[in-house]
């Protein structure tokens, strides 16, 4: 899909459909007036006055405009009322009007932006309307064969403005929204792709891709490698599968070679059966996502080196299945892991603590300033959450505080959950160090404990994405299945992390 930015008038622009937003509490004549003239304003009036359209949010309408303008339609999106305005609502009303023009079979959009009394800068409302477009008309189509003519595709999302200072803040913000847009498809695809095409060796391979970028730099430790080190948690679970682990370590060097890098660590089971411990067979196809994590952090390298950050940036992605094979771990089976420590496993199915503590015990290599780790790891938290949020745990107050605002700021928010002392006992083991898992009761909570123990002195937050990663229903700006829940989240706390609090 292409993003244009074009110079022009929205009344003079020869566009297949002009998206204009409109309050629900917006007074007769509507803005539009002033942009497309009297005649589509007296136009909207009507379809006002009938009822057919008083722009609540998400409400979109569309209009026939024979000849005041070249514009042959007029999308008309709602927004709400005025007070309520976000930037979370605005991506979701752009959605929803891209997706109305898809459904009409047309090949692009043209976008206007209105910043009049929204108190919004036209470069946060072009990011958020375009990111919210892009998004919303996210489709996974590379399996179906049938009928492909009737897959309809936008081609080209179109900016118009007429003002000189507004189109530059529209060309920024439209790189801007490309790029993050680009990592959070990058990141769908590799969750909707089904375990048989997304195998640990398929994520190494997507992440050479990703290194062929400027600055990036891709390591991939194979299962002989990590022998060699004393990755046993990680090597553990990949015991019952036949497809080889990969340990991938992506490294984005924004800044200066002495910098302390922030590691990112991100959950990479291609596909999660549960084990011996094995799960149900309702809904086991959906564990095919349960990568989303690794896939979230290589979308954020992605996007980190796109928008050429000042920072370091490394992201591993620990990547095996979880299968009941022949050598596949058992119940009661020890384990040493990369630290030292050992891990008595009591469920094959609580297999993504396993291969985090590896991994966060290989970030400690880089001297972090941060880790962030992010994993669909425990049921419990989809239970407890639901999928409109991310549980948050971690020893760190302002990493804590910068991943709050970027989940605000970018919509993909965070819940905290407490990480006390008191449930660490849960996950004592008679014969081990630690076992893992510490029963139902706490389930998000006990499994962040354990993966604490793992983490060493340095700061360090674990992001529960069990809930949202996956929807069995369409959101504003995020059709069902894979969400790429993360990555905006990450690029988001990255662009500010050396800012203040100012607004990126
Ligand atoms: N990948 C699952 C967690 C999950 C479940 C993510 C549903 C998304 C949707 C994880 O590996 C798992 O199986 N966790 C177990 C842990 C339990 C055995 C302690 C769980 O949540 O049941
Ligand atoms: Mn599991
Ligand atoms: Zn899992």
């Amino acid at each position: 899909m292409k993003i244009e930015i074009k110079k022009g008038k929205p009344a003079e622009y020869p566009a297949e459909a002009i998206v204009l937003t409109r309050f629900e509490d917006s007074e007769a004549p509507a803005g539009a007036t002033r942009f497309l003239g009297a005649t589509i304003g007296a136009l909207i009036d009507d379809v006002v006055k009938n009822g057919d359209f008083q722009g609540k949010l998400y409400q979109t309408a569309v209009l026939y405009t024979r000849d005041p303008i070249p514009a042959r339609r007029v999308i008309l999106a709602g927004l709400g009322p005025k007070k309520d305005l976000d930037m979370e609502k605005l991506r979701g009303a752009y959605a929803g009007a891209a997706r109305q023009a898809r459904a009409l079979g047309l090949k692009e959009i043209t976008l206007f932006l209105d910043v009049h009394d929204t108190g919004q800068t036209i470069r946060q409302m072009t990011e958020a309307a375009l990111e919210g477009a892009i998004l919303g008309i996210y489709q996974f189509t590379p399996y179906k064969t049938l009928e492909r003519e009737k897959i309809k595709i936008i081609e080209r999302i179109t900016v118009v403005d007429d003002k000189d200072d507004a189109l530059k803040e529209i060309r920024a913000a439209a790189k801007t929204a490309e790029v993050v847009a680009h990592a959070v498809y990058f990141a769908r695809d590799l969750v909707s792709t089904p375990g048989n095409d997304m195998t640990p060796s398929d994520m190494a391979q997507a992440a050479r891709r990703i290194a062929e970028r400027k600055r990036v730099s891709v390591k991939v430790l194979d299962v002989a490698q990590m022998k060699k080190l004393g990755m046993h948690a990680l090597l553990g679970v990949a015991r019952g599968s036949d497809e080889p682990a990969k340990f991938i370590i992506l490294e984005y060097r924004g800044a200066k070679r002495g910098e302390s890098p922030i590691v990112l660590v991100g959950k990479g089971l291609t596909f999660d059966s549960g084990g011996i411990s094995i799960k149900p067979s309702e809904n086991m196809e959906e564990m095919k996502s349960d990568m989303a994590g690794g896939a979230a952090v290589m979308g954020a390298i992605m996007a980190a080196a796109d928008l050429q950050l000042p920072l370091n940036v490394v992201g591993l992605v620990p990547a095996t299945e979880n299968l009941p094979g022949g050598n596949a771990l058992k119940p009661g089976d020890i384990l040493k892991s990369f630290s030292g420590q050992t891990i008595e496993v009591v469920n094959t199915d609580a297999e993504g603590r396993l291969i985090l503590a590896d991994a966060l015990t290989y970030a400690q290599r880089f001297q972090p300033a941060a880790v962030i780790d992010l994993a669909t790891l425990t049921g419990a938290c989809k239970i407890a959450l639901g999928d409109h949020v991310i549980g948050m745990l971690g020893n760190d107050g302002s990493l804590k505080e910068k991943i709050r605002t970027a989940g605000e700021r970018t919509g993909e928010r965070v819940w905290e959950l407490p990480l006390w002392e008191d449930y660490h006992e849960l996950i004592k083991s008679d014969v081990a160090d630690f076992k893992n898992t510490g029963g139902r009761a706490g389930g998000v909570i006990t499994a962040a404990a354990f993966l604490s123990k793992f983490v060493g002195a340095c700061p360090w937050v674990h992001l529960d994405i069990a809930g949202p990663a996956w929807l069995a229903k369409d959101k504003p700006y995020a059709p069902k299945g894979a969400t790429g829940i993360g990555v905006r989240l990450l690029v988001q706390c990255l662009r500010d992390w050396k800012r203040d609090a100012a607004p990126a």
